[in-house]
């Protein structure tokens, strides 16, 4: 099989951030033909039309998989979308690539994950962040022993803010305020601490900014906390804020036995002590390379190359969000069912 034979369709050609474009030109890059398009916005589908000229389009999910020829599905809608559109691609024969998160909860990732092997085709997630700079610099790093042990990582985002009127402030569709940049910010931590998850801890405030929503009830929390210790004794404090008036320098800050990283988009920190002083350097990132994710999924599906981001390494960060939740709820720190 060569990768041209490999055909591709999205579902959902969003306005937000034009990531079926995106995706159908980094599938194209790697080889992948772009076929078809489906998506409930008739709108949006005119914006496909235009950007890639013949390519069929579909007003369902249901209509794309009995008419068209596509063998790889692309699926870029909101989280609570996620596994019942990707179930019905893999029970459909058609391996499937999902925009991150790959769920909101365990149990849906296990049932797509059952559901791939059944049918014997792929799945993964687009966990695109794996190849940011930022983490590609740190990781080298870190392996390097620039900072020793990791002994934390801190990885915040933070304002002081009323959330967007969008789907992604509802808890309902999005999964929480820990679902959408925390997702991202987990996997980088889970490249950086080499170690099984051993205790999850979650918190959670709600309530302050849920009346100026329209979502009220179902609005996501002002802010979530999830705290993950390691077998190694390493631990992991994410946090995402609407409440946070002094938000942190930088995404990541990593610390470790001989010194800290501070990890941004476009920069890095190192600060070690060195006779008595403290000394820091700054340097840039390399470019990130997201067309790494495509052409490993081209390799893998033409030549058996292993996949990168497999579908169990895409539940990690879900089962720690899913447990962050409940922890939250019941105020106490659970044990994972993964590790
Ligand atoms: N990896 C990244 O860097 C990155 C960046 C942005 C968004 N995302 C992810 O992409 C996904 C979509 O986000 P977005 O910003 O593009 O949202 P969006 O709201 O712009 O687009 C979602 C689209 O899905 C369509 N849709 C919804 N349900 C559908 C269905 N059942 N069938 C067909 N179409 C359907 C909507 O009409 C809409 O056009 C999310 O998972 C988000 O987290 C990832």
């Amino acid at each position: 099989m060569k990768p041209s034979d490999i055909t591709v369709g999205v579902i959902g050609y969003g306005g937000a951030f034009n990531m079926g474009k995106h995706h159908l030109e980094l599938a194209a890059q790697a080889g992948m033909r772009p076929l078809a398009v489906a998506e409930i916005d008739p709108q949006r589908l005119d914006a496909a039309k235009k950007d890639f000229p013949g390519i069929e389009t579909y007003s369902s999910t249901s209509a794309m998989l009995k008419k068209s020829d596509v063998k790889l599905v692309i699926i870029i809608t909101p989280h609570n979308s996620h596994a019942p559109l990707a179930l019905q691609c893999l029970n459909a024969g058609r391996h499937v690539v999902v925009e991150k998160p790959l769920a909101i909860t365990t149990a849906q990732c296990d049932a797509m994950i059952a559901a791939a092997k059944k049918n014997h085709v792929m799945l993964s997630t687009y966990h695109n962040r794996h190849w940011d700079g930022s983490i590609v610099e740190a990781l080298r790093h870190v392996k390097a022993g620039t900072i020793g042990s990791i002994v934390r990582i801190e990885a915040h985002i933070g304002s002081y803010a009323k959330p967007a009127d969008w789907w992604r402030s509802s808890k309902k569709i999005s999964g929480g305020i820990l679902y959408d940049w925390g997702v991202h910010l987990l996997e980088y931590c889970l490249q950086l601490i080499n170690a099984k998850i051993t205790e999850v801890v979650g918190f959670a405030t709600r309530g302050v900014w849920a009346p100026f929503t329209p979502y009220k009830n179902d609005t996501n929390e002002d802010e979530a906390t999830a705290i993950v210790r390691f077998s190694n004794g390493a631990f992991v404090n994410l946090r995402i804020s609407h409440l946070d008036l002094n938000p942190k320098p930088a995404l990541l800050e990593i610390t470790g036995t001989k010194g800290t990283y501070l990890m941004d988009h476009s920069w890095f920190e190192i600060i070690t002590p060195q006779n008595g002083k403290t000394v820091r350097v700054r340097g840039n990132n390399p470019p990130s390379d997201y067309s790494q994710f495509y052409k490993n999924i081209a390799d893998h599906l033409t030549h058996h190359a292993p996949l990168i981001i497999t579908p169990e390494w895409a539940r990690r960060p879900i089962h720690i969000l899913d447990l962050a939740d409940q922890s939250a709820r019941k105020g106490k720190a659970l044990k994972p069912k993964y590790d």
